[in-house]
């Protein structure tokens, strides 16, 4: 019988055909989703192989595909993935770092331009505002030339960001939870705890992954540390911040503003109290999201379901799966 490889159809991407042109060879490939407080549909039960969105994965889940040999984890972050319990039954999680890190590096640039340049309120203005003969003035911006930037999570995504705003002469501080001194180096950058970092930056971006250290990593607390004067960005996880506690430090101007393309809760609920604020720029968890960016992603997965299925380790494991021997039928 061919090995099965489920695709979820929840991946958004130009050429969902792709799979099927690179994974037919070797495969059965099928399109489908589920909700883990549903019972998986009968006929994806017996996977060998997943790409997946963002599904919750733990053991409850796993337990309806036993055949399971790998979940390609369709992004960066796998925090959707309880891995030990994956590593327990011998299944590889694979992810896609370092392909997809300028493309979300770029949009953490295009967040803080448009906030310092009040860009969404710039194109409203000239649609509505500007040719009239009485009209108001469009608040001043604000240059990012020689402002600091605080980068929490100096990684493969965080050093693109600091790259890109150092062109822009941005000043560099970063925290991490390891000193990165050859970065220190390249980008002149300083190495800061989180509270020193969060009063002295205009501009602080997150780009930590979401575990049990890093959720609710910035609370009220972190958000009163901050100048009124800066804007907060998270292109990470949405939980990586508190989300209320934001909301209220927007709402009393603990803060000057935030951009956001990830949210505690996907998609941003309409009524959520971010909707109606002015200065925040909102985006719908698009990171990753171009043409070259998600084409690069699908092949990172498809290389990693071919090599797990042809018995071979994987090339892009998850770092707590590297080294680990799996012997699969002993749990
Ligand atoms: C996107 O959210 C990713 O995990 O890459």
């Amino acid at each position: 019988m061919r090995p099965k490889v489920i695709v979820s159809s929840g991946i958004r991407t130009d050429n969902p055909g792709l799979f099927e042109e690179e994974l037919s060879g070797i495969a059965n490939v099928f399109f489908s989703t589920f909700r883990r407080d549903e019972t998986p549909p009968e006929e994806i039960r017996d996977a060998d192989a997943m790409i997946l969105a963002l599904e919750l994965i733990d053991e409850h889940v796993l337990k309806y595909f036993p055949k399971l040999r790998i979940i390609a984890r369709y992004g960066v972050g796998y925090d959707t993935v309880d891995v030990e319990a994956c590593t327990r039954r011998g299944i590889y999680v694979t992810y896609t770092p370092g392909i997809l890190s300028h493309a979300v590096a770029e949009l953490t640039i295009g967040l803080m331009l448009c906030l310092s340049r009040r860009l969404i309120q710039a194109d409203n203005y000239v649609r509505t505002e500007w040719a009239k003969p009485k009209k108001p003035m469009l608040p001043m911006g604000m240059d990012l030339y020689g402002k600091t930037l605080g980068i929490v999570g100096l990684g493969r995504i965080g050093y693109e960001v600091a790259v890109r705003a150092k062109a822009f002469n941005m000043k560099i501080m970063y925290n991490d939870i390891e000193r990165k001194y050859e970065a220190e180096k390249v980008l002149e950058a300083r190495y800061a705890d989180l509270e020193t970092l969060l009063g002295g930056s205009d501009f602080v971006s997150i780009h930590v992954p979401l575990t049990s250290q890093t959720r609710g990593l910035i609370g009220e607390r972190e958000l009163r540390l901050m100048k009124r004067t800066a804007y907060v960005i998270n292109t990470s996880r949405g939980p990586v911040i508190d989300e209320d506690a934001l909301c209220r430090a927007l709402r009393e101007g603990w803060i000057a503003g935030a951009g956001l393309d990830v949210f505690s809760r996907e998609p941003l609920p309409l009524n959520s109290p971010l909707i109606g604020m002015e200065n925040v720029v909102l985006a719908p968890h698009v990171g990753t999201y171009t043409r070259e960016t998600r084409k690069a992603m699908a092949l990172m997965c498809i290389e990693n379901v071919r090599s797990a299925l042809s018995g071979e380790i994987p090339p892009n494991l998850v770092p707590e799966q590297k080294g680990k021997i799996f012997e699969r039928g002993r749990n």
